[in-house]
């Protein structure tokens, strides 16, 4: 699907605590003030109905929710948000970033969980019609220190009754993640790019920034 668009497709990925949020905030503002128009969105979620299942999968007491469920409420999530949200956006030219897309799924759902990654890969497919990001951040660090990070901003933020499912997985789940992403990396180089998150915010959001504009002066067309 690249080439049909107008706008360009940016994703923000990696293990919890990794600092996904606080990038992709300040990643909008840089971007506006190049003059873009930005839409900033997440994953699960992002649309009403989305947000909806974003919190049946993120929520504590649903423990019993087997795999396959899981990698199908994200596509469903996923679907709405790609139709009702980001080739729209696209469309109109924007610069979308976006908190989390399908390599979530291929990270979490194949890696992690263990499912079979070629049926991954086509949920993904599907589930995107065939969408890939322009642009793919991962933002990398040991596993117990995100873990640590997240755990403390649930406590803080007072989330730990409805959102942190994921939060309460083994060490060991989340480092399936995580190499994961380095493995999605390795496959695909040219669009991801992975930045040691384990480091001061403002160096890695300049080296973000750095990966956009080389992007941007690739020459894909912004509007
Ligand atoms: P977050 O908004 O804090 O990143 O939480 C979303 C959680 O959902 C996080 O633990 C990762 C997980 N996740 C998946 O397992 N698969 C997916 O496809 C996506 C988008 C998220």
């Amino acid at each position: 699907m690249r080439g049909v668009k107008k706008g360009i497709f940016i994703t923000i990925e990696g293990i919890e605590g990794c600092g996904k949020s606080t990038q992709s905030r300040i990643l909008k503002k840089y971007l506006e003030k190049k003059g873009m128009d930005v839409l900033l969105t997440r994953e699960p979620g992002g649309t009403k109905i989305g947000n909806q299942i974003r919190k049946v999968l993120l929520d504590k007491r649903n423990k019993k929710i087997v795999s396959c469920a899981e990698l199908f409420l994200y596509a469903a999530s996923r679907v709405q948000h790609v139709e009702e949200v980001i080739l729209p956006g696209l469309r109109e030219g924007k610069a979308v970033v976006c908190d989390r897309f399908s390599d979530a799924t291929t990270a979490y759902q194949g890696y992690g969980r263990g499912l079979n990654r070629e049926v991954v890969s086509v949920v993904n497919n599907f589930s995107t019609k065939g969408l890939i990001p322009d642009l793919t951040i991962v933002l990398d660090l040991p596993q117990k220190i995100g873990l640590k990070r997240a755990r403390t901003r649930n406590r803080e933020k007072g989330l730990s009754k409805k959102e942190g499912r994921f939060e309460e997985e083994s060490l060991l789940f989340h480092k399936r993640v995580r190499q994961g992403y380095l493995r999605i990396w390795k496959s695909d180089p040219k669009r991801v790019k992975v930045i040691d998150a384990n480091q001061d915010i403002k160096k890695v959001n300049s080296q973000i920034c750095e990966e956009v504009d080389k992007l941007i002066q690739k020459g894909i067309k912004y509007g």
